[in-house]
Protein backbone atom coordinates (compact mmCIF):
# COMPACT_ATOMS: atom_id res chain seq x y z
CA UNK A 1 0.00 0.00 0.00
CA UNK A 2 1.87 3.33 -0.74
CA UNK A 3 0.51 6.67 0.18
CA UNK A 4 -1.62 7.42 -2.85
CA UNK A 5 -2.84 3.36 -3.05
CA UNK A 6 -6.10 3.91 -0.70
CA UNK A 7 -7.25 0.42 -1.54
CA UNK A 8 -8.56 -1.77 1.48
CA UNK A 9 -7.25 -5.58 2.15
CA UNK A 10 -9.11 -8.52 0.13
CA UNK A 11 -12.80 -8.80 2.21
CA UNK A 12 -12.90 -5.72 3.96
CA UNK A 13 -16.59 -5.09 5.06
CA UNK A 14 -18.29 -2.03 3.75
CA UNK A 15 -21.36 -0.97 5.54
CA UNK A 16 -23.50 1.08 7.36
CA UNK A 17 -25.05 1.30 11.09
CA UNK A 18 -28.53 1.85 12.66
CA UNK A 19 -30.23 0.80 15.82
CA UNK A 20 -33.25 -0.55 16.55
CA UNK A 21 -34.75 1.98 18.53
CA UNK A 22 -33.72 4.68 16.93
CA UNK A 23 -35.47 3.89 13.25
CA UNK A 24 -38.29 0.98 13.45
CA UNK A 25 -41.14 2.84 15.23
CA UNK A 26 -44.09 0.52 16.19
CA UNK A 27 -41.94 -0.32 19.61
CA UNK A 28 -45.13 -1.70 21.23
CA UNK A 29 -46.07 -4.05 18.05
CA UNK A 30 -46.62 -7.85 17.92
CA UNK A 31 -47.08 -8.06 20.89
CA UNK A 32 -43.61 -6.24 22.05
CA UNK A 33 -43.26 -5.19 25.83
CA UNK A 34 -41.92 -1.12 26.57
CA UNK A 35 -38.17 -0.10 27.02
CA UNK A 36 -36.80 2.19 29.40
CA UNK A 37 -36.83 4.83 26.04
CA UNK A 38 -40.39 4.16 25.56
CA UNK A 39 -40.86 5.26 28.94
CA UNK A 40 -38.18 7.85 28.59
CA UNK A 41 -39.56 9.53 25.64
CA UNK A 42 -42.92 9.63 26.73
CA UNK A 43 -42.21 11.41 29.83
CA UNK A 44 -42.81 15.31 29.10
CA UNK A 45 -39.49 17.58 28.67
CA UNK A 46 -37.27 14.75 28.47
CA UNK A 47 -36.33 14.69 24.69
CA UNK A 48 -36.06 17.94 22.07
CA UNK A 49 -39.12 18.79 20.91
CA UNK A 50 -40.91 16.34 22.58
CA UNK A 51 -39.60 13.54 19.91
CA UNK A 52 -39.75 9.99 20.33
CA UNK A 53 -39.14 6.66 18.50
CA UNK A 54 -43.13 5.76 18.01
CA UNK A 55 -42.60 6.23 14.21
CA UNK A 56 -39.02 6.91 13.60
CA UNK A 57 -38.05 5.64 10.13
CA UNK A 58 -41.15 3.20 10.07
CA UNK A 59 -38.20 -0.21 9.26
CA UNK A 60 -40.35 -2.27 11.03
CA UNK A 61 -42.64 -2.20 8.55
CA UNK A 62 -40.26 -0.61 5.36
CA UNK A 63 -37.64 -3.49 6.27
CA UNK A 64 -37.40 -4.85 2.93
CA UNK A 65 -37.36 -1.34 1.18
CA UNK A 66 -34.59 -0.70 3.55
CA UNK A 67 -32.55 -3.58 2.47
CA UNK A 68 -33.59 -2.69 -1.29
CA UNK A 69 -31.93 0.20 -1.07
CA UNK A 70 -28.90 -0.83 0.85
CA UNK A 71 -28.08 -3.59 -2.02
CA UNK A 72 -29.12 -0.54 -4.67
CA UNK A 73 -25.70 1.22 -2.95
CA UNK A 74 -23.87 -1.35 -3.58
CA UNK A 75 -23.23 -1.68 0.37
CA UNK A 76 -21.80 -5.10 1.53
CA UNK A 77 -22.62 -5.02 5.11
CA UNK A 78 -25.13 -4.09 7.81
CA UNK A 79 -24.75 -3.59 11.55
CA UNK A 80 -28.61 -3.26 13.29
CA UNK A 81 -29.65 -3.91 17.28
CA UNK A 82 -31.98 -6.29 18.34
CA UNK A 83 -34.86 -4.83 20.09
CA UNK A 84 -34.63 -7.07 23.81
CA UNK A 85 -38.18 -6.49 24.48
CA UNK A 86 -39.88 -7.72 21.17
CA UNK A 87 -38.06 -10.92 21.70
CA UNK A 88 -38.68 -10.81 25.56
CA UNK A 89 -41.61 -8.68 26.24
CA UNK A 90 -40.77 -9.27 30.15
CA UNK A 91 -36.96 -9.47 29.41
CA UNK A 92 -37.08 -13.26 30.60
CA UNK A 93 -39.10 -15.72 30.26
CA UNK A 94 -40.95 -16.69 27.54
CA UNK A 95 -40.36 -15.80 23.59
CA UNK A 96 -42.45 -13.95 21.77
CA UNK A 97 -42.02 -15.54 18.27
CA UNK A 98 -43.38 -12.42 16.28
CA UNK A 99 -40.54 -10.20 17.80
CA UNK A 100 -38.00 -12.73 17.06
CA UNK A 101 -39.56 -13.44 13.48
CA UNK A 102 -39.23 -10.20 12.53
CA UNK A 103 -35.11 -9.88 13.11
CA UNK A 104 -34.80 -13.87 11.44
CA UNK A 105 -36.62 -12.26 8.50
CA UNK A 106 -34.34 -9.31 8.38
CA UNK A 107 -31.40 -10.85 8.43
CA UNK A 108 -32.96 -13.66 5.46
CA UNK A 109 -34.05 -10.76 3.22
CA UNK A 110 -29.95 -9.21 3.94
CA UNK A 111 -28.62 -12.60 3.10
CA UNK A 112 -30.53 -13.21 0.18
CA UNK A 113 -28.85 -9.36 -1.50
CA UNK A 114 -25.50 -10.42 -0.35
CA UNK A 115 -25.52 -8.15 2.77
CA UNK A 116 -23.42 -9.22 5.85
CA UNK A 117 -24.90 -8.81 8.80
CA UNK A 118 -23.55 -7.91 11.85
CA UNK A 119 -26.12 -7.65 14.75
CA UNK A 120 -25.80 -6.06 18.08
CA UNK A 121 -27.78 -7.60 21.09
CA UNK A 122 -28.07 -4.19 23.35
CA UNK A 123 -28.43 -0.74 22.32
CA UNK A 124 -29.55 0.63 25.55
CA UNK A 125 -33.43 -0.25 24.45
CA UNK A 126 -33.55 -2.28 28.17
CA UNK A 127 -36.64 -3.79 28.84
CA UNK A 128 -38.72 -1.94 31.58
CA UNK A 129 -39.51 -5.15 33.33
CA UNK A 130 -36.31 -5.43 33.85
CA UNK A 131 -35.61 -1.80 34.66
CA UNK A 132 -38.39 -2.47 37.72
CA UNK A 133 -36.00 -5.00 38.77
CA UNK A 134 -33.22 -2.39 39.34
CA UNK A 135 -31.83 -2.68 35.35
CA UNK A 136 -28.21 -2.24 35.40
CA UNK A 137 -27.79 -1.96 38.95
CA UNK A 138 -29.05 -5.64 39.92
CA UNK A 139 -26.30 -8.33 39.63
CA UNK A 140 -28.95 -10.81 38.29
CA UNK A 141 -28.62 -9.03 35.30
CA UNK A 142 -25.71 -10.87 34.00
CA UNK A 143 -27.82 -13.97 33.99
CA UNK A 144 -30.66 -12.23 32.76
CA UNK A 145 -28.35 -11.05 29.26
CA UNK A 146 -26.85 -14.27 28.86
CA UNK A 147 -30.00 -15.88 28.37
CA UNK A 148 -31.95 -13.66 26.20
CA UNK A 149 -28.65 -13.57 24.07
CA UNK A 150 -28.73 -17.64 24.40
CA UNK A 151 -32.54 -17.53 22.67
CA UNK A 152 -30.98 -15.21 19.75
CA UNK A 153 -27.65 -17.33 19.09
CA UNK A 154 -30.01 -20.41 19.18
CA UNK A 155 -32.02 -18.43 16.22
CA UNK A 156 -29.23 -16.74 14.40
CA UNK A 157 -26.02 -17.88 14.63
CA UNK A 158 -26.29 -19.89 11.57
CA UNK A 159 -26.82 -16.69 9.62
CA UNK A 160 -25.36 -14.23 11.51
CA UNK A 161 -21.40 -14.41 12.09
CA UNK A 162 -20.40 -10.99 13.34
CA UNK A 163 -22.37 -10.44 16.82
CA UNK A 164 -21.57 -7.47 19.11
CA UNK A 165 -23.00 -8.18 23.20
CA UNK A 166 -23.47 -4.55 24.03
CA UNK A 167 -23.31 -1.14 22.49
CA UNK A 168 -21.22 1.38 23.98
CA UNK A 169 -21.55 0.57 27.88
CA UNK A 170 -20.10 4.45 28.28
CA UNK A 171 -22.75 5.57 27.04
CA UNK A 172 -24.97 3.93 29.26
CA UNK A 173 -23.60 4.86 32.61
CA UNK A 174 -22.60 8.00 31.47
CA UNK A 175 -25.85 9.22 30.39
CA UNK A 176 -27.87 6.83 31.76
CA UNK A 177 -26.71 6.60 35.40
CA UNK A 178 -24.52 9.61 36.07
CA UNK A 179 -25.85 12.59 34.21
CA UNK A 180 -29.09 11.67 33.65
CA UNK A 181 -29.39 12.60 29.68
CA UNK A 182 -30.38 9.15 28.13
CA UNK A 183 -32.36 6.56 29.98
CA UNK A 184 -33.68 5.33 32.83
CA UNK A 185 -32.39 9.34 33.22
CA UNK A 186 -30.71 8.56 37.13
CA UNK A 187 -28.16 10.86 38.11
CA UNK A 188 -26.02 9.17 40.79
CA UNK A 189 -22.35 9.24 41.31
CA UNK A 190 -23.02 5.79 43.18
CA UNK A 191 -24.82 3.69 40.95
CA UNK A 192 -22.60 4.71 37.79
CA UNK A 193 -19.84 2.38 38.38
CA UNK A 194 -22.10 -0.33 39.82
CA UNK A 195 -23.98 -0.24 36.16
CA UNK A 196 -20.33 -0.44 34.64
CA UNK A 197 -19.52 -3.56 36.20
CA UNK A 198 -23.02 -5.71 35.83
CA UNK A 199 -22.75 -4.62 32.24
CA UNK A 200 -19.24 -5.93 32.07
CA UNK A 201 -20.28 -9.12 33.84
CA UNK A 202 -23.52 -9.68 31.34
CA UNK A 203 -21.00 -8.82 28.36
CA UNK A 204 -18.45 -11.60 29.65
CA UNK A 205 -21.45 -14.01 30.76
CA UNK A 206 -23.09 -13.60 27.27
CA UNK A 207 -19.38 -13.99 24.90
CA UNK A 208 -19.44 -17.46 27.66
CA UNK A 209 -22.60 -18.56 26.21
CA UNK A 210 -21.53 -17.68 22.97
CA UNK A 211 -18.87 -20.07 23.36
CA UNK A 212 -21.24 -23.21 23.96
CA UNK A 213 -23.74 -22.79 21.39
CA UNK A 214 -22.11 -20.33 18.92
CA UNK A 215 -19.61 -20.97 15.67
CA UNK A 216 -18.61 -17.71 14.61
CA UNK A 217 -17.61 -14.66 15.96
CA UNK A 218 -18.15 -11.75 19.32
CA UNK A 219 -17.10 -8.66 20.09
CA UNK A 220 -18.31 -5.88 22.22
CA UNK A 221 -18.42 -2.20 21.13
CA UNK A 222 -17.05 1.05 22.69
CA UNK A 223 -17.35 4.00 22.00
CA UNK A 224 -13.32 5.83 22.10
CA UNK A 225 -12.50 9.24 21.77
CA UNK A 226 -8.63 10.65 22.61
CA UNK A 227 -7.81 12.87 24.92
CA UNK A 228 -5.00 15.30 24.16
CA UNK A 229 -3.48 17.78 26.91
CA UNK A 230 -4.50 21.04 26.57
CA UNK A 231 -1.20 22.44 28.10
CA UNK A 232 1.95 20.68 29.95
CA UNK A 233 0.36 21.70 32.84
CA UNK A 234 0.73 19.10 35.54
CA UNK A 235 -3.31 19.82 36.40
CA UNK A 236 -4.11 19.42 32.55
CA UNK A 237 -2.13 16.52 32.75
CA UNK A 238 -3.77 14.76 35.22
CA UNK A 239 -7.00 15.73 34.13
CA UNK A 240 -6.33 14.35 30.60
CA UNK A 241 -5.13 11.05 32.42
CA UNK A 242 -8.68 10.77 33.78
CA UNK A 243 -10.73 11.26 31.09
CA UNK A 244 -8.77 9.09 29.17
CA UNK A 245 -9.34 6.27 32.12
CA UNK A 246 -12.50 6.99 32.26
CA UNK A 247 -13.69 7.02 28.38
CA UNK A 248 -11.10 4.86 27.07
CA UNK A 249 -9.83 2.56 29.51
CA UNK A 250 -13.02 2.08 31.52
CA UNK A 251 -14.10 -1.30 29.75
CA UNK A 252 -10.95 -2.15 27.58
CA UNK A 253 -8.82 -2.83 30.40
CA UNK A 254 -11.34 -5.03 32.17
CA UNK A 255 -12.00 -6.88 28.76
CA UNK A 256 -8.47 -7.12 28.30
CA UNK A 257 -6.35 -6.85 31.38
CA UNK A 258 -8.80 -8.27 33.93
CA UNK A 259 -8.32 -4.77 36.28
CA UNK A 260 -9.74 -1.28 35.72
CA UNK A 261 -7.52 1.65 35.85
CA UNK A 262 -6.37 3.06 38.64
CA UNK A 263 -7.66 6.44 38.34
CA UNK A 264 -11.34 4.95 38.78
CA UNK A 265 -10.92 5.51 42.35
CA UNK A 266 -9.57 8.68 41.87
CA UNK A 267 -12.61 9.84 40.14
CA UNK A 268 -15.03 8.54 42.35
CA UNK A 269 -13.57 8.14 45.78
CA UNK A 270 -15.96 5.96 48.02
CA UNK A 271 -18.70 5.96 45.34
CA UNK A 272 -16.24 2.98 43.74
CA UNK A 273 -16.65 -0.64 45.45
CA UNK A 274 -14.69 -3.36 45.38
CA UNK A 275 -15.36 -6.51 43.37
CA UNK A 276 -14.96 -10.19 44.10
CA UNK A 277 -11.83 -11.74 41.62
CA UNK A 278 -14.41 -14.02 40.22
CA UNK A 279 -15.91 -11.22 38.37
CA UNK A 280 -12.93 -10.10 36.22
CA UNK A 281 -12.74 -13.85 35.04
CA UNK A 282 -15.80 -13.77 33.80
CA UNK A 283 -15.23 -10.22 32.40
CA UNK A 284 -11.91 -11.26 30.49
CA UNK A 285 -13.38 -13.59 28.11
CA UNK A 286 -11.82 -13.96 24.64
CA UNK A 287 -13.43 -11.47 22.11
CA UNK A 288 -12.76 -12.06 18.45
CA UNK A 289 -13.20 -8.72 17.54
CA UNK A 290 -13.46 -4.93 19.18
CA UNK A 291 -16.27 -3.08 18.00
CA UNK A 292 -15.36 1.20 17.64
CA UNK A 293 -17.09 4.01 17.81
CA UNK A 294 -15.54 7.28 16.29
CA UNK A 295 -16.77 10.45 16.42
CA UNK A 296 -14.07 13.04 17.90
CA UNK A 297 -11.44 14.05 20.27
CA UNK A 298 -10.95 16.27 23.05
CA UNK A 299 -8.34 18.55 24.02
CA UNK A 300 -8.63 18.05 27.51
CA UNK A 301 -8.00 20.78 30.90
CA UNK A 302 -8.32 20.51 34.13
CA UNK A 303 -11.65 21.27 35.51
CA UNK A 304 -12.79 20.75 39.05
CA UNK A 305 -16.29 21.81 38.76
CA UNK A 306 -16.84 19.12 36.45
CA UNK A 307 -17.81 16.31 38.34
CA UNK A 308 -16.98 13.29 38.83
CA UNK A 309 -13.69 13.77 36.54
CA UNK A 310 -12.56 16.99 36.58
CA UNK A 311 -12.05 17.38 33.36
CA UNK A 312 -13.08 19.73 30.92
CA UNK A 313 -12.93 20.32 26.65
CA UNK A 314 -11.45 23.23 24.95
CA UNK A 315 -12.80 24.24 22.08
CA UNK A 316 -10.36 24.93 19.15
CA UNK A 317 -10.99 28.12 16.86
CA UNK A 318 -9.81 26.74 13.64
CA UNK A 319 -11.54 23.65 13.71
CA UNK A 320 -15.14 22.47 12.04
CA UNK A 321 -17.80 21.18 14.35
CA UNK A 322 -20.39 19.16 13.85
CA UNK A 323 -23.92 19.77 14.83
CA UNK A 324 -23.58 18.18 17.91
CA UNK A 325 -20.83 20.31 18.83
CA UNK A 326 -18.20 17.41 18.50
CA UNK A 327 -14.66 18.34 16.47
CA UNK A 328 -13.70 16.73 12.99
CA UNK A 329 -10.56 15.44 13.93
CA UNK A 330 -10.01 12.36 11.48
CA UNK A 331 -6.31 12.04 13.29
CA UNK A 332 -8.13 11.01 16.28
CA UNK A 333 -9.14 7.87 14.37
CA UNK A 334 -5.60 7.27 13.38
CA UNK A 335 -4.06 7.62 16.78
CA UNK A 336 -6.53 5.51 19.05
CA UNK A 337 -6.35 2.63 16.48
CA UNK A 338 -2.79 2.77 17.12
CA UNK A 339 -3.19 3.13 21.16
CA UNK A 340 -5.85 0.06 20.45
CA UNK A 341 -2.65 -2.22 18.78
CA UNK A 342 -0.26 -1.35 21.22
CA UNK A 343 -2.68 -1.47 24.58
CA UNK A 344 -4.22 -4.65 24.20
CA UNK A 345 -2.08 -6.96 21.49
CA UNK A 346 -3.56 -5.54 18.31
CA UNK A 347 -6.67 -7.78 18.41
CA UNK A 348 -8.98 -7.51 15.09
CA UNK A 349 -11.71 -4.22 15.18
CA UNK A 350 -14.44 -3.29 12.84
CA UNK A 351 -15.22 0.05 13.14
CA UNK A 352 -18.63 -0.50 13.56
CA UNK A 353 -19.77 3.36 13.90
CA UNK A 354 -17.96 6.66 12.32
CA UNK A 355 -20.27 9.57 11.19
CA UNK A 356 -21.18 12.75 11.45
CA UNK A 357 -24.82 15.68 12.10
CA UNK A 358 -24.66 17.95 9.55
CA UNK A 359 -26.97 20.46 8.66
CA UNK A 360 -27.93 19.35 5.41
CA UNK A 361 -29.65 21.30 2.23
CA UNK A 362 -33.08 20.50 1.52
CA UNK A 363 -33.73 17.92 -1.09
CA UNK A 364 -33.52 20.00 -4.42
CA UNK A 365 -36.03 19.69 -7.07
CA UNK A 366 -33.90 17.31 -8.59
CA UNK A 367 -33.67 14.89 -6.07
CA UNK A 368 -30.00 15.77 -4.39
CA UNK A 369 -28.63 16.30 -1.14
CA UNK A 370 -25.66 18.20 -1.59
CA UNK A 371 -24.58 17.46 1.85
CA UNK A 372 -20.71 18.02 1.02
CA UNK A 373 -19.85 17.88 4.91
CA UNK A 374 -20.27 14.75 5.33
CA UNK A 375 -18.52 13.81 2.16
CA UNK A 376 -15.92 15.33 3.33
CA UNK A 377 -16.27 13.46 6.53
CA UNK A 378 -16.03 10.56 5.46
CA UNK A 379 -12.99 10.73 3.48
CA UNK A 380 -11.02 12.22 5.50
CA UNK A 381 -11.76 9.39 8.40
CA UNK A 382 -11.86 6.60 5.73
CA UNK A 383 -8.55 7.66 4.91
CA UNK A 384 -6.95 8.20 8.38
CA UNK A 385 -8.57 4.68 8.92
CA UNK A 386 -6.21 3.32 5.94
CA UNK A 387 -3.44 4.83 7.62
CA UNK A 388 -3.53 2.96 10.93
CA UNK A 389 -4.18 -0.57 8.80
CA UNK A 390 -0.55 0.59 6.39
CA UNK A 391 0.56 0.64 10.14
CA UNK A 392 -0.38 -2.22 10.79
CA UNK A 393 -3.62 -2.33 13.03
CA UNK A 394 -6.11 -4.94 11.89
CA UNK A 395 -8.83 -3.53 10.93
CA UNK A 396 -11.22 -5.62 9.06
CA UNK A 397 -14.78 -3.28 8.28
CA UNK A 398 -16.06 0.22 8.73
CA UNK A 399 -20.19 0.77 9.06
CA UNK A 400 -20.69 4.43 8.84
CA UNK A 401 -23.30 6.06 11.20
CA UNK A 402 -26.03 6.10 10.27
CA UNK A 403 -27.41 4.41 6.92
CA UNK A 404 -30.59 6.85 7.34
CA UNK A 405 -31.50 9.99 9.07
CA UNK A 406 -33.01 8.81 12.55
CA UNK A 407 -33.89 9.40 16.66
CA UNK A 408 -31.13 10.76 17.94
CA UNK A 409 -32.22 9.88 21.10
CA UNK A 410 -32.60 12.84 23.54
CA UNK A 411 -31.79 15.25 20.72
CA UNK A 412 -34.90 13.57 18.80
CA UNK A 413 -34.97 13.86 14.60
CA UNK A 414 -32.94 17.53 14.87
CA UNK A 415 -29.84 16.09 13.98
CA UNK A 416 -29.24 13.97 11.12
CA UNK A 417 -26.45 11.50 10.92
CA UNK A 418 -27.31 9.40 7.72
CA UNK A 419 -26.03 8.73 4.16
CA UNK A 420 -30.09 8.72 3.28
CA UNK A 421 -32.67 11.90 3.72
CA UNK A 422 -35.26 10.86 5.46
CA UNK A 423 -38.32 12.93 4.86
CA UNK A 424 -40.66 12.37 8.25
CA UNK A 425 -44.06 13.59 7.11
CA UNK A 426 -44.13 11.37 4.57
CA UNK A 427 -41.15 8.68 5.18
CA UNK A 428 -39.71 9.29 1.45
CA UNK A 429 -35.81 7.86 1.53
CA UNK A 430 -33.23 10.07 -0.50
CA UNK A 431 -29.74 9.15 -0.93
CA UNK A 432 -27.42 12.09 -0.17
CA UNK A 433 -24.11 12.67 -1.72
CA UNK A 434 -22.97 11.07 0.77
CA UNK A 435 -24.64 7.92 0.31
CA UNK A 436 -23.77 8.15 -3.31
CA UNK A 437 -20.19 8.67 -2.91
CA UNK A 438 -19.58 5.95 -0.06
CA UNK A 439 -21.44 3.68 -2.43
CA UNK A 440 -18.30 4.40 -5.20
CA UNK A 441 -15.45 3.92 -2.23
CA UNK A 442 -17.18 0.37 -1.69
CA UNK A 443 -17.70 -0.72 -4.88
CA UNK A 444 -14.04 0.17 -5.32
CA UNK A 445 -12.72 -1.15 -2.18
CA UNK A 446 -11.40 2.07 -1.39
CA UNK A 447 -10.09 2.95 -4.40
CA UNK A 448 -12.14 5.74 -5.32
CA UNK A 449 -11.67 7.39 -1.78
CA UNK A 450 -10.58 10.65 -3.05
CA UNK A 451 -12.72 10.92 -6.49
CA UNK A 452 -15.01 13.65 -6.25
CA UNK A 453 -19.31 12.62 -5.61
C1 LIG B 1 -24.55 5.73 19.35
C2 LIG B 1 -25.64 6.02 18.36
C3 LIG B 1 -25.81 7.52 18.19
C4 LIG B 1 -24.50 8.06 17.66
C5 LIG B 1 -24.51 9.55 17.38
C6 LIG B 1 -23.35 6.64 19.23
O1 LIG B 1 -22.96 7.03 20.50
O2 LIG B 1 -24.20 4.38 19.36
O3 LIG B 1 -26.80 5.41 18.82
O4 LIG B 1 -26.86 7.86 17.36
O5 LIG B 1 -23.49 7.83 18.57
O6 LIG B 1 -24.68 10.28 18.56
Amino acid sequence: MTQHDTTFPEHFLWGTATSAYQIEGSPLADGAGPSIWERFVHTPGLTIGGDTGDVACDHYRRWREDVRMMADLGLRAYRFSVAWARVLPEGRGTVNTKGLDFYSRLVDELLAHGITPLTTLFHWDLPAALDDRGGWLNPDIAHWFADYADVMFKALDGRVRHWATLNEPWVVTDGGYLHGALAPGHRSLYEAPIATHHLLRAHGAAVQRYRSVGKHQIGLVVNLEPKYAASDSAADQAATRRAHAYMNGQYLDPVFLGRYPDEMREIFGAAWPEWPAADYELIKQKLDFIGFNYYTRSVTRDAPEAWPVRAGRVLQPQATYTETSWEVFPQGLTDTLAWIRERYANPPVYITENGAAFYDPPVAENGRVADALRVDYLRKHIGAMHKAIAAGSDVRGYMAWSLMDNFEWSLGFAKRFGLVHINYATQQRTPKDSARYYSRVVASNGAALHEDP
